[in-house]
């Protein structure tokens, strides 16, 4: 059931303990938000949830008991989500995101980030409903940054493409959508493997093998509290005015390869170093990437709209529950 204007409640009175039905105040403000289960969709949950709107998370596999399960490939289940709990926002961070799965995958792959978005904003368009398409800056080449919103497309890999093609699938079904592009993320995480950036954390830790870190592409760590915190400023400037709509640029504005944040993130927790090797070629495994595909947020920032965390800050909250040694801990908090 979504939504409900009643809680049970456990109420203790000396001697016993009974369940009770209460009435609970539920914000009128309605956000659905998809991919609530993954890295940037339990942010921006969090985010709705937290500043007065009645936020409704999807996801699939992981979905229960916390979020709604829906597969949204399955359109009778998302007309029916939508439907019955009327969002007046809808932010999509639903998507295959790992560029080597989308060049083994690209048919499911396409269906999920380009065909269930169109779907989507379709029955977003249907009830009114803001819809956010979460893409990224992979749709660019990374020849030419930083990018502006108006800059012409041009993804290397097959991911960036299914991208683009969700945003244009996106905007030709529900022209008062909005697509927010945003690069490589990091953020509290149940595995390190789910962010690019935390995934390192192990090689930094163990420092008696030497590790080779990308000192090739420019990349931008951006911390999904500060994205959810745009889409959900996003969303509070669109409700006051209509005009608010098409692409956006978000992004940190810290620049550094994976061998820098590997570097930030030993300096952080007062690690050695010594054992990160930086390579400068371009990588030749995996899906091609962008040397650098900046993006200017210049947009954004004249909304007022938008946060950074400092990445040292932002990545030690992240990273400190999976430091091996917890005596780190100890000379720090005690
Ligand atoms: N991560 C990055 O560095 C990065 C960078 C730039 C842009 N982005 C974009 O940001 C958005 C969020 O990425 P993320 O890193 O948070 O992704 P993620 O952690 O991999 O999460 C993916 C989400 O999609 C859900 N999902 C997968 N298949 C589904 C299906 N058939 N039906 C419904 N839900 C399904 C998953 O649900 P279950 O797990 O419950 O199955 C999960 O909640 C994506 O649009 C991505 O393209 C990410």
């Amino acid at each position: 059931m979504v939504g409900g204007e009643k809680e049970l409640r456990i109420r203790f009175v000396p001697g016993c303990c009974e369940l009770v039905e209460e009435d609970v105040d539920i914000p009128s403000r309605r956000a659905l938000i998809t991919g609530a289960t993954g890295l940037l969709g339990r942010a921006v949950f969090k985010e709705f949830n937290q500043n007065n709107w009645n936020a409704v998370g999807c996801g699939y596999r992981r979905a229960q008991p916390k979020f709604e399960q829906i597969n949204l490939l399955d359109s009778v289940a998302v007309h029916e989500i939508i439907r019955d709990f009327q969002p007046h926002v809808i932010v999509h961070c639903a998507a295959e995101r790992r560029p080597d799965v989308v060049e083994s995958q690209p048919d499911a792959a396409s269906q999920l980030n380009v065909a269930a978005s169109g779907n989507l904003a379709k029955e977003a368009a249907g009830i009114g409903a803001f819809l956010i398409y979460i893409s990224t800056d992979y749709v660019f080449d990374g020849t030419n940054p930083p990018y502006k919103e108006t800059d012409i497309p041009n993804p290397l890999n097959l991911y960036g493409k299914t991208k683009l093609e969700g945003e244009k699938a996106v905007l030709e079904n529900n022209d008062g959508a909005a697509v927010l592009r945003i690069p490589v993320l990091y953020g509290e995480v149940e595995r390190l493997e789910e962010s690019a950036v935390t995934v390192m954390f192990d090689k930094v830790q163990f420092s008696n093998k030497s590790a080779n870190m990308d000192h090739w592409q420019q990349r931008f760590p951006t911390n999904v509290k500060d994205v959810a915190t745009v889409c959900r400023q996003l969303a509070e400037k669109r409700m006051l005015d209509p005009s608010i709509k098409g692409t956006f640029h978000w992004s940190g504005n810290e620049q550094m390869t994976k061998y820098e944040m590997a570097c930030a993130i030993a300096d952080a927790f007062n690690l050695p170093s010594s054992h990160l090797r930086p390579i400068t070629d371009c990588p030749v495994m995996g899906a091609l990437r962008p040397r650098n595909a900046q993006l200017d947020c210049s947009k954004l920032e004249m909304l007022g709209i938008g946060q950074r965390t400092p990445f040292r800050a932002g990545i030690k909250e992240s990273l400190w529950p999976f430091l091996v040694d917890k005596r780190w801990r100890q000379t720090v908090f005690h």
